[in-house]
């Protein structure tokens, strides 16, 4: 049995008032139960997530990192600082940065490894644009980005790992994927792992991300290979992302 994993992806959003009553929020309105609830935080607000989550089930991430370990980076983010926060999760190659920063599979591939090498759970993000979904290209590029970082950092790396599928149309447009697009393309992102090691596919939990909302949440669920979701938007909501979270119960 996967573990469901429901984490709130806040992106550059947030002051140090809204996330001390979304804190509040998520403190008050979660009933403890059987999924692993996260939130990723942008990383000045991190040191305050850290005192008001600690002692609580709710774990805590970031949304990126460097491949480096330490050293003359200007404006990155060490693996090492984020472990000293207590993050537990670091999400990567999320389309945003592949597309408005340039990351590419290699450079996701690196900081994959670097975030597992310092005992820190990756969540890597894979997903298509429209035109390549359009030209029936879908799973033959999300196979190509989860490739890279099988091919570095070795299959058994995923059994310590969380996998997300987010359709680059579907995030942040309002445009979910059908339960049953995002089905097909969880499931063949299982098969695929499966072909090197089963045992590692079948226990990897598989989020979808892209306009999910409390709405939308226990239909997608519901899917055989869907074990939780990335949630953008509607994680800036404690009672929205509190409603997401039971729908993963
Ligand atoms: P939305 O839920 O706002 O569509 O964002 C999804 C996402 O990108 C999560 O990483």
């Amino acid at each position: 049995m996967r573990t469901p994993v429901v984490a709130g992806n806040w992106k550059m959003n947030g002051t140090r008032s809204s996330v001390a009553s979304l804190l509040q929020g998520l403190k008050q309105g979660l009933q403890p139960g059987r999924t692993e609830v996260l939130v990723c935080a942008p990383y000045p607000f991190l040191n305050q997530v850290s005192d008001a989550l600690s002692g609580t089930p709710i774990r805590w991430g970031a949304q990126n990192a460097s491949q480096h370990e330490s050293g003359a980076y200007t404006g990155e983010v060490s693996v090492a600082m984020l472990q000293e926060f207590g993050c537990s999760h670091v999400i990567l190659g999320h389309s945003e940065r592949r597309a408005l920063y340039g990351e590419q599979d290699d450079l996701v591939a690196d900081k994959f490894c670097a975030v597992q090498r310092a005992g820190l759970v990756p969540i890597l993000c894979v997903g298509e644009t429209l035109e390549q979904r359009d030209a029936g290209d879908t799973v033959a590029v999300v196979e190509e980005q989860l490739m890279a970082v099988v091919d570095r950092a070795g299959i058994a790396a995923f059994a310590d790992a969380v996998l997300a599928y987010e359709p680059v149309w579907a995030i942040g447009t309002g445009r979910t994927a059908t339960p049953e697009q995002a089905q097909e393309v969880h499931a063949a992102l299982r098969q695929r792992l499966a072909q090197i090691d089963e045992s590692v596919a079948n226990g990897l939990s598989i989020l979808y991300g892209g306009s999910v909302k409390a709405a939308n949440a226990a239909e997608l669920f519901g899917c055989p290979d869907i074990d939780g979701g990335l949630i953008g938007g509607a994680s800036l909501d404690a009672e929205e992302f509190i409603a997401i979270c039971q729908a993963a119960e």
